[in-house]
């Protein structure tokens, strides 16, 4: 783990930050325009000091965009920094031209061709894109994020995330919380330098072991300070009533163990692609990087006046301080949605096997971590599914490795041969694995052909080539 070298405020001290919405710069009939920027800026993370950060519009989270199923959003992106960037919708059911292959690169606006030979198999642009999605999918927590081929993890780890959530029908007809009772929760984990800059591992000196890659980066950046919404160990003065609170974990490499203390119960309503068919109660979540979880927190089992933290295995994330009765006309629905099953029979079935392995870097031999014995080669294709088709794809690992898969969600149909998971309902896009498990899900590959990426989503593994291209073709 990373120690910061900053001095830490004490916990609770701050208060949760709520990203704002992005207003659309235009609207047109079926569609939303937004201008995002990613640009330099600095915040106040820790007190009294400044933290240099990449932001998307200057801020960490970037600003929440609200997107409506059946109405395209585009959006018109300008990379103000000094290094190429690639903006991903996370979750995104997008056609591959928008979709952020990591080497089709948006330049710098200033100076940016230095960088053009980097675009190895993708494509460049210089200082702008647009990325259109077309909203066909149902309500869900998405997120959008850097995905530079080979800087996604020090790029999301320097401020490059934000929320993107769909709304549809389905979900505004269910009596769930609303309003600011609707709560989205970015859980990250950072490290400080002593002057409040962010640290990261290839820049710590100490850690260094062989060049250019270090043990902390080896396993992934973990840092000693939860921020939520980019705050510090944060505090929400909430109503005796329910909550609906989006949890997604932005972290680069850190997973979760999610309790609430004193205890109650962690409804969880929705995963990564929306609502589940039914709620299912947690005492305990886990959420591994990029997984979202949406649930619901009943503070009236709380007496007025309580204290409740949010609680990682021993640690703290954040509290919320229970004022009084409200009242409440939100209710948490037996059925939620329906999910049908996808169909298993005749699918071809796919080994993915992600561990570690040699990579090179800089043309040397290093250690890394591939997928099927290979490291990532964007100009390779390794799966090649065909439109419309179902498939098992089987994913083996030898140690933990958050699998997500761009384009379509995906049902977990198994873990070692048994029955999936307490967090595996519903659709999902980002399943977590353990040391040395087999995990089976379902996949249908819809409405788009082009290329795609599978990989791990510890963004550190993922820069070291965890990754790996299918095509999907007509
Ligand atoms: Cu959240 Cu390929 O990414
Ligand atoms: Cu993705
Ligand atoms: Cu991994």
């Amino acid at each position: 783990m990373l120690t910061s070298a900053a001095k830490l405020p004490e916990p609770f001290t701050a208060k949760l930050p709520i990203p704002p919405v992005k207003r659309p710069s235009r609207s047109t009939g079926d569609t939303d325009h937004y201008e995002l920027t990613a640009r330099e800026a600095s915040m106040e993370i820790l007190p009294g000091l400044r933290t240099p950060i990449m932001g998307y519009d200057g801020i960490f989270p970037g600003p929440t965009i609200k997107a409506r199923k059946g109405r395209r959003t585009v959006v018109h992106y300008r990379n103000q920094l000094g290094v190429p960037t690639v903006m991903h919708l996370h979750g995104g059911h997008t056609p591959a031209d928008s979709d952020g292959f990591p080497t089709d690169l948006v330049l710098p606006v200033a100076g940016g061709s230095g960088y053009a030979d980097q675009a190895v198999g993708g494509t460049t642009s210089a200082g702008t894109r647009d990325y259109t999605y077309p909203v066909n999918q149902r309500a869900a927590t998405l997120w959008y994020h850097d995905h530079r081929m080979g800087f996604t993890g020090p790029q999301v780890w320097r401020g490059l995330a934000g929320f993107f959530l769909i709304t549809d029908d389905e979900e505004d007809e269910l009596p769930l919380p609303r309003g600011d009772r609707d709560v989205p929760l970015m859980i990250t984990d950072r490290a400080f330098e002593a002057d409040g800059a962010l640290r990261y591992p290839a820049m710590d000196p100490h850690l260094v072991s062989m060049p250019g890659i270090d043990a902390a980066h080896m396993n992934g950046a973990i840092g000693d300070v939860i921020l939520v919404n980019g705050a510090p160990w944060p505090q929400l003065e909430v109503e005796a009533v329910r909550y609906r609170f989006r949890i997604l974990n932005a972290s680069n490499a850190r997973r979760y163990e999610l309790t609430l203390d004193p205890p109650a119960p962690l409804t969880q309503i929705g995963s990564d692609q929306g609502l589940l068919a039914a709620p299912v109660e947690h005492s305990t979540i886990t959420v591994a990087p990029a997984e979202r979880y949406d649930v619901i927190v009943d503070f009236s089992a709380y007496p007025s006046g309580s204290k409740v933290v949010l609680k990682n295995g021993d640690g703290n994330v954040m509290r919320f301080v229970v004022g009084r009765a409200a009242t409440d006309d939100s209710a948490i629905p037996a059925r939620l949605s329906s999910i049908e099953p996808l169909p298993r029979s005749a699918a071809t079935t796919r080994p993915w096997m992600f561990r570690q392995g040699k990579v090179t870097s800089m043309g040397e031999e290093t250690d890394g971590w591939i997928i099927n014995g290979r490291e990532f080669d964007p100009q390779r294709m390794d799966a090649t599914p065909r439109l419309g088709d179902v498939e098992i794809w089987r994913f083996g690992s030898d140690g933990h490795h958050p699998v997500h898969v761009h384009l379509s969600p995906f049902q977990v149909i198994s873990r070692n041969g048994g029955p999936p998971g307490p967090g595996d309902h519903g659709w999902k896009d980002t399943v977590d694995l353990s040391p040395h498990e087999l995990v089976e899900v379902a996949i249908r590959f819809d409405d788009y052909d082009g290329r795609y990426l599978v990989h791990c989503h510890n963004l550190e593994h993922e820069d070291m080539a965890m990754m790996a291209t299918f095509r999907v073709s007509r």
